[in-house]
Parts: C-alpha cells; sequence; structure tokens
C-alpha cells in the first residue's frame, strides 16, 4: 500500500512562525512535525510515500527528507500551487496511487499511537472493492469546534460529518489520517468549492456515507492537530512528557 502526506497550505494559523518555513519542518520537540507522518507509515510498513507540498518555502523541507532513505522510505514530491483544499491536494497524487487502497495523512497530525493506527486502519480494510469504503480514525477532543465531527447513529456508525461546527453532535473529532480507494477520485471530481474555497475532504467523506460505507475507528492513545501556536506547544510537551516517562 502507498501513502500520501500532506504538506502543503498556508499554514497561517501559526502566524511569523510560518512566513519562512513550511510548517510541517517546525519543530515538535526533538522531530520536526512531518517526521511523525512519515515514521508512523514506515513503522507500519508503507515505505512508498508522496508529500504533496505548497506554499514559498518547500526547498528546506526537501532538503531535510531528500528521496526519504535516511527515514527508511522512498519519497517523492508534488507541488500544489493553489492551496485549494485536502480533497484538491490528493488529487495531485491520483497518478501516483493509480487504482489501488492508499493511506493520506496530514502532515500536521502526531498519533500518538504511531504505526499501531495504520494497521488497524489496514485491518479494517475490505478485501474487496465491490462498495466504496472510507476508513476513518476518530479521536475524542475538547475542542470538537475546530475539527470535522461526525454525527453518530444508535449502532455507533457516522451518519454525516460537520465542518467545524458552532454545535458539535460529539466530541470526537474526524482525525487527519484516512484510507480511501479508488472511488475517492470520482467523488473529488464532483466536488465543489466549500465557502472557504476549499475542495472539503469532510464533503468527500459525506459523499463515501451517502454513496458507500465509512468505516472508523478509535485512537486508542491521543491524537493532535499541530496547527496553531498552542496545540503545538501541548503537543510537543505531550511527546517531552512521554519521552522522560520512559526513560
Ligand atoms: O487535523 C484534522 C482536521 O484537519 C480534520 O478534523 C478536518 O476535518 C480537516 O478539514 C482538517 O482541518 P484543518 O483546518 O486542520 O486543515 P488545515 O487547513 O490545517 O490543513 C491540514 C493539513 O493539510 C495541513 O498539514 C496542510 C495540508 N493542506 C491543507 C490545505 C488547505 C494541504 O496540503 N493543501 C491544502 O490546500
Amino acid at each position: 500500500m502507498k501513502a500520501i502526506i500532506l504538506a502543503g497550505g498556508n499554514g497561517r494559523r501559526l502566524g511569523d512562525l510560518t512566513i519562512q518555513l513550511n510548517k510541517h519542518i517546525l519543530p515538535v520537540y526533538s522531530k520536526p512535525m512531518i517526521f511523525y507522518p512519515i515514521e508512523m507509515f514506515v513503522g507500519a510498513g508503507i515505505t512508498d510515500i508522496m508529500i504533496i507540498l505548497g506554499g514559498n518555502s518547500v526547498g528546506p523541507l526537501t532538503e531535510l527528507i531528500g528521496d526519504g532513505a535516511k527515514l527508511g522510505a522512498s519519497v517523492t514530491y508534488r507541488y500544489q500551487y493553489k492551496a485549494d483544499g485536502i480533497a484538491g491536494a490528493l488529487k495531485l497524487a491520483r497518478d501516483f496511487i493509480g487504482e489501488d487502497r492508499f493511506l493520506v495523512c496530514l502532515g500536521d497530525n502526531v498519533f500518538f499511537d504511531s504505526s499501531q493506527i495504520v494497521l488497524d486502519m489496514i485491518a479494517e480494510a475490505p478485501q474487496d472493492n465491490f462498495v466504496p469504503t472510507a476508513i476513518l480514525a476518530t479521536c475524542p477532543t475538547d475542542r470538537p469546534q475546530s475539527f470535522g465531527v461526525p454525527t453518530l447513529g444508535p449502532n455507533n456508525e457516522i451518519l454525516k460529518i460537520t465542518e467545524k461546527p458552532h454545535s458539535p453532535d460529539s466530541n470526537l473529532a474526524i482525525t487527519g489520517l484516512y484510507c480511501y480507494d479508488k472511488y475517492i477520485w470520482s467523488v473529488i471530481d464532483s466536488l465543489e468549492p466549500s465557502a472557504r474555497l476549499e475542495l472539503e475532504i469532510s464533503d468527500a467523506n459525506n459523499a463515501y456515507i451517502k454513496n458507500g460505507s465509512v468505516k472508523h475507528i478509535s485512537c486508542k492513545k491521543p491524537w493532535r492537530d499541530c496547527g496553531d501556536i498552542d496545540a503545538l506547544l501541548d503537543c510537543a510537551n505531550m511527546v517531552r512528557n512521554l519521552k522522560n516517562a520512559s526513560k
């Protein structure tokens, strides 16, 4: 299986930190942010990775990662000229993926489950591809308004996903780790830009809910989106505490 890591976007919520640097190169305690998703995939045996880059300052990031060999991966890159959303970024990797099932991780997401969550997702994937099936990772959060939030049915199934809801239906976040099949490409082609002019990944996931099946698995350990200053600091402190505890 192949994987895509998204490292485009503008990183505006990180203010001056991202004027000269791509967000995904910023440190999360002892490592650049993007090392976390790369190491998560490599630990699960997924080494063929495409990174989607964007913004002004991607040179240091490609210099840091290179061909990925030092991290045990084989990394290729594609450049997203316009930050037109997560689904827009994914579209650029279509020829890299082909018809196969694949994984996606947002480059600012850190999963404390690490490779285990990836292995859990792969285990949920159907063997055939007759019915469009997406697999999403969810995690409890104390600020659901910042994320895609599922509305759950009586059997814990996802009925719909609302992006950054004012009145969230649950305290669960749809994290930035997704597993898709070949149906995602026609779903993305059918998406219309949202009010913020992005092709939203939540719209793609809602299309799966309508036309196929969406499974979700819950993270067993914490997860953080490092897209703003407080979350970045919080995540770095969590990594430090974990490292100190294991000494
Ligand atoms: O972190 C999980 C959340 O990520 C989900 O709960 C939301 O449903 C999902 O929309 C997303 O929300 P964010 O507001 O956090 O997305 P953000 O714009 O910060 O982008 C997330 C990552 O995707 C970031 O690492 C940059 C990358 N990206 C983003 C855009 C808009 C791209 O590569 N290209 C883009 O055009």
